[in-house]
């Protein structure tokens, strides 16, 4: 006898769709969690899916026998901007995941990857010179300039193309874009289809944001064309690429889609994580000391150098503690591949039943991380306590074959820019009383969260 998933109560036609908060539906996610469990069931006009709030179905569900990534909901709608992108791909499937993945892995790898040091610390000094040039009086908006920092360094590390946006007061007009259309593609998701299209100006304005967004990759592509460039980048490498196994290249269209891909999934999220990690040194002036203690101590004044990518104990820490408490992007969505049950036949959960998995509240379990999993403690990351924790504990790039390719990419350039940064400043909060709050897209990121920053003392 399996049980039944519980779910809240429904209204007629709108299912659950009342009951998330239409800015942030991860906190409704948090309160729901807390009052039907690890998993429990919502309903959506026209789907319905499970979600699931606990390391021990998070660390089930990781288990690429049984399941699959999800392409549904959201993400279907991301697909109408970045369409068979290695992101939104539905695999089995879409043949071109398979050729993509291969011809680009390689352009991922750790030795591709530090041959960006150069390009993503020129990136990092533009940051650093902002801040030294409009002093401790400028109230920095910590998101924004992360945003800068992560969109150049993606534009000029895969492309080979600068942006130049620390030298404009407003972000690129993709930015914008992009958020609308993330946010949008949420909306959506929660509404019957046909609403969706009675809302005339808000379709209007969705496909005028992918236009803005696509014609970035098309300018993109036809300057590559027309100054044809001797370079492994990702672009080049997508464009004269052939698959090891079938010797086939991408098709045009698919290139035009991973290009989104990567300039969408390649700052978003490295800019909420940089922002996170501000946010809880501020908070954590212990941490910052330490980490601080450790910059000093192992790099002091010299500019950094390749080698001292990844030797900073206390930095990585920091880093994977802050990803634990706030993955950016908080869900990822799977299904089973047959008929199955979860927990020892507890639960019955048909083949291709949709299943979101809440991150961020898996990564707070307290039976994995303890009593003070909800604190910021980067001690617990230290002395192999990553590498103890139980099998999936800690998911932020996901899971198996459907995992971030550009992890390597964004943890050196997370690395360099905070050890770049606090070389050369102090900073402080805005406002002292400044309570996490969040802005959620498909990702998260603090929102409202301002900063100042003061230049060490003989260290610019
Ligand atoms: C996939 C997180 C940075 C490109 C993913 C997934 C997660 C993730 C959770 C899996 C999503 C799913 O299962 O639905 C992150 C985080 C980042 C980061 C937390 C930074 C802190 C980047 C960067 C790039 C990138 C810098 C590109 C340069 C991608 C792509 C995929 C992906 C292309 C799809 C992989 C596939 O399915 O083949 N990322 N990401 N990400 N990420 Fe990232």
């Amino acid at each position: 006898m399996t049980t039944p998933i519980p779910n809240p109560p429904t209204v007629p036609f709108l299912g659950n769709v009342g009951q998330l908060d239409k800015e942030v539906s991860l906190l409704s996610h948090v309160l729901l969690a807390r009052q039907y469990g690890e998993v429990y069931r919502l309903f959506f006009p026209g789907a319905n899916f499970l979600v699931i709030s606990s390391h021990a179905l998070q660390s089930e569900l990781s288990d690429e026998k049984r399941f699959r990534k999800f392409v549904a909901g959201a993400l279907m709608e991301v697909r109408n901007g970045v369409g068979d992108g290695l992101f939104t791909a539905i695999v089995p499937g879409e043949e071109n995941w398979s050729l993509a993945h291969r011809i680009l892995m390689p352009a991922f790898s750790a030795v591709s990857i530090r041959g960006m040091f150069d390009d993503m610390y020129d990136i990092a000094s533009q940051l650093a010179l902002k801040w030294e040039r409009f002093g401790p009086g400028y109230k920095i908006d910590a998101a924004a300039d992360f945003t800068r920092l992560a969109f150049d360094t993606i534009t000029l590390c895969a492309m080979s193309y600068r942006l130049n946006s620390f030298y404009q007061p407003e972000l690129h007009p993709f930015i914008e874009a992009m958020g609308d259309f993330l946010t949008e593609s949420g909306n959506r998701a929660r509404r019957p289809g046909f609403v969706s299209a009675m809302m005339r100006s808000t379709t209007n304005k969705y496909w005028q944001d992918i236009n803005v967004l696509m014609s970035l990759v098309d300018e993109i592509i036809s300057e590559r064309r027309e100054h044809p460039l001797d370079k492994k980048d990702l672009l080049n490498v997508m464009l004269d690429g052939k698959d090891p196994v079938t010797k086939k290249s991408l098709p045009i269209e698919n290139i035009r889609n991973n290009l989104l891909t990567f300039l969408i999934a390649g700052h978003e999220t490295t800019s909420g994580m940089l922002t996170f990690i501000m946010y809880y040194l501020l908070k954590n002036p212990d941490s910052m000391q330490k980490l601080r203690d450790e910059i000093d101590t192992m790099i002091g004044d010299r500019p950094m150098v390749p080698d001292d990518v990844n030797k900073l104990p206390y930095l990585i820490a920091v880093m994977r503690e802050a990803l634990r408490l706030a993955p950016p992007a908080p869900f990822r969505g799977t299904t089973p591949l047959e008929d199955t049950t979860l927990k020892n036949g507890k639960y019955a959960v048909p083949k291709d039943q949709a299943i979101l998995i809440n991150v961020y509240a898996c990564q707070r379990d307290p039976n994995v991380w303890g009593e003070d999993a909800e604190e910021f403690r980067p001690e617990r990351m230290l002395d192999g306590g990553f590498e103890k924790a139980p099998p999936d504990a800690w998911q932020p790039f996901g899971f198996g074959v459907r995992a971030c390719i550009g992890r390597p990419f964004a943890w050196q350039e997370a690395q360099m820019a905070l050890i770049l940064i606090l070389q050369r400043f102090d900073f402080v909060l805005d406002d002292p009383s400044y309570t996490l709050s969040l802005k959620q897209t498909l990702t998260i990121k603090p929102d409202k969260f301002y900063v100042h920053a003061t230049p060490r003392q003989g260290k610019s």
